[in-house]
């Protein structure tokens, strides 16, 4: 199992929405995923249509109660996608664990101790916005590290000290984890500074910035209020185009080769599932929603990786 922590300790960077979009974009691509929710307040459960209140089996029953990982894991709409959902209890978890031995490493264990036969290709762990106990169980488990960022000028601010609890714990505590990549969220590639600061990270992580670029995209944020990943809720947005081209060039980085059949055969899928979908409840009642600006624009087809620089400004903006 190859295990990625999602971090950043800045909050409202795109974490939770990352690792949901390329869980189930992987998941699409025919990979088993597990996605974790080490956050609590539970965006990630919520995004997937888990209300937290409602679950009894929850990370405070793997971190407080030693549950097995196996018993704990919930399946979700998408399939191949799966998840342990968190809950608020989670939110006292540092307390609890405050005097007990090994308390780092309870996540780890839980993933080492998982069947083999039941194992996944793929672990994603959506980190809470804070470099408490909690993230450093998935700094301890994870063997990578992704960073989402937004191209703000404070973005790189703070960078510095994640950097350093990551070099921390792999020379006390997990000697596998490294900086795999830095991706960068909510961009708008219409502005300047987009470019000076995707300049300045490109200084700081050379290779490990991620040639696509999440740009900003309503569609993604209305996601949520749905309890839908962007390819149940607007398949055919930018920011369904982005996650799928992450999600290829994660699999490139982590040596997989990319069918560009099976690539082509989820997209449409994808699209005619929301199709039939929209069609045939029309009439449902649907949550409250921030209307989009303006009307799709449409997919691209065959989408090149998004541009690391401020050129191509004329694609940007939302759907
Ligand atoms: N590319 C995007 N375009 C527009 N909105 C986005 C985009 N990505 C995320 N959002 C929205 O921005 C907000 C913050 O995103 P998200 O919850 O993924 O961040 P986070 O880093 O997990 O936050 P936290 O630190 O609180 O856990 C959410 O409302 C989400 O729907
Ligand atoms: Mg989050």
């Amino acid at each position: 199992m190859h295990i990625v922590a999602v971090i950043n300790q800045k909050g409202g960077v795109g974490k939770t929405t990352t690792t949901v979009n390329v869980g189930a974009a992987l998941a699409r691509l025919g990979k088993r995923v597990l996605l974790l929710d080490l956050d609590p307040q539970a965006n990630l459960s919520l995004h997937l249509d888990r209300r937290p209140e409602l679950e009894e089996s929850t990370m405070t029953q793997l971190l407080v109660e030693d549950r097995p990982l196996a018993e704990l894991v919930r399946p979700t709409m998408t399939p191949g996608l799966f998840v342990v959902a968190a809950d608020t209890s989670l939110g006292g978890v540092e307390q609890v664990l405050a005097n007990r031995i090994g308390r780092e490493t309870i996540l780890r264990e839980a993933l080492d101790a998982y069947p083999a036969e039941q194992r996944f290709d793929y672990v994603f762990i959506d980190c809470p916005p804070s470099l408490g106990v909690l993230s450093a169980n998935a700094l301890c488990a994870a063997n990578e590290v992704l960073v989402p960022m937004q191209t703000e000028y404070f973005s790189l601010q703070g960078m510095a000290k994640l950097t350093e609890v990551i070099q921390l714990v792999k020379r006390r505590l997990n000697p596998a984890v490294e900086i795999g990549c830095v991706l960068p969220c909510m961009v708008d590639l219409r502005t300047r500074l987009t470019g000076e600061v995707l300049d300045n990270i490109a200084k700081y992580f050379g290779e490990r910035l991620a040639r696509t670029l999440i740009r900003n995209n309503v569609k993604l944020a209305e996601a949520p209020s749905f309890g839908a990943t962007i390819f149940d809720h607007a398949p055919d947005s930018n920011g369904a185009a982005d996650y799928w081209d992450f999600a290829c060039e994660f699999l490139l980085r982590h040596g997989e080769k990319i069918d560009t059949g099976v690539l082509a055969a989820a997209r449409t899928a994808a699209s005619s599932t929301a199709a039939s979908r929209a069609a045939s409840s029309r009439s449902a009642e649907a949550p409250v929603v921030t209307a989009p600006r303006k009307a799709a624009s449409g997919d691209r087809e065959a989408p090149p990786p998004a541009p690391a620089s401020a050129e191509g400004a004329a694609a940007a903006g939302e759907d």
